[in-house]
């Protein structure tokens, strides 16, 4: 289901300057994966990720109407999401770039709706695709948790537009 949003017209803000401001908020950073109808795993890092409700499970996350990857999933049944750890720093950068062989030596397996699982991560969710709504430049997914596992692993910290890990 959709549902539409009124978005102001640009209010002269600075968007460098907000996306700076943005960044003062410090999130873990995630892969989120799905696959192509031949099986093809498919995936990009996100650090919109968030969670919204226990009961029901659901999580929230924002895609870039302009990615290449979005009309996969848009369609898709399920996704999956594995939170990176402190030592998967390689891997943000891979699925934030070229969108060829970003699996390529990659670790993985699949989820029982079969979307990729990274190997390494923090925790690991199996998600439905349930509601999707206007979100501006982004669209706003709002997934339902059917799978979930957690791992004695340290973060992947994002804040400032860098790359942090937790303190001892
Ligand atoms: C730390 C980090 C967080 C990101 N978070 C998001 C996000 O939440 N949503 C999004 O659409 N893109 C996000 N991106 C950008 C996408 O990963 C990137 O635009 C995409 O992989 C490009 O794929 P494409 O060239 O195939 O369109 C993020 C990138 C990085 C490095």
């Amino acid at each position: 289901m959709d549902s539409t949003v009124t978005v102001s017209p640009p209010s002269g803000l600075d968007v460098r300057q907000l996306r700076r401001t943005l960044g003062q908020f410090a999130t873990g950073i995630a892969v989120l994966t799905t696959r192509a109808p031949d099986g093809t795993p498919l995936g990009l890092t996100i650090n919109s990720f968030n969670s919204v409700s226990l009961e029901p499970p659901l999580v929230v996350f924002s895609l870039a109407r302009r990615l290449s990857l979005l009309p996969w999933f848009e369609t898709a049944e399920h996704f999956g999401i594995s939170l990176l750890s402190v030592e998967q720093r390689t891997l943000s950068d891979r699925f934030a770039g070229p969108a060829q062989d970003r699996f390529a030596g990659v670790e993985w397996f699949p989820g029982p709706h079969g979307s990729p699982l990274l190997v390494g991560a923090c925790a690991h969710f199996e998600c439905r695709n349930a509601i999707r709504h206007n979100g501006g430049d982004h669209v706003l997914f709002l997934a339902e948790v059917c799978h979930h596992a957690a791992f004695a692993r340290e973060p992947l910290v994002f804040f400032g537009g860098t790359y942090r890990e937790l303190a001892p």
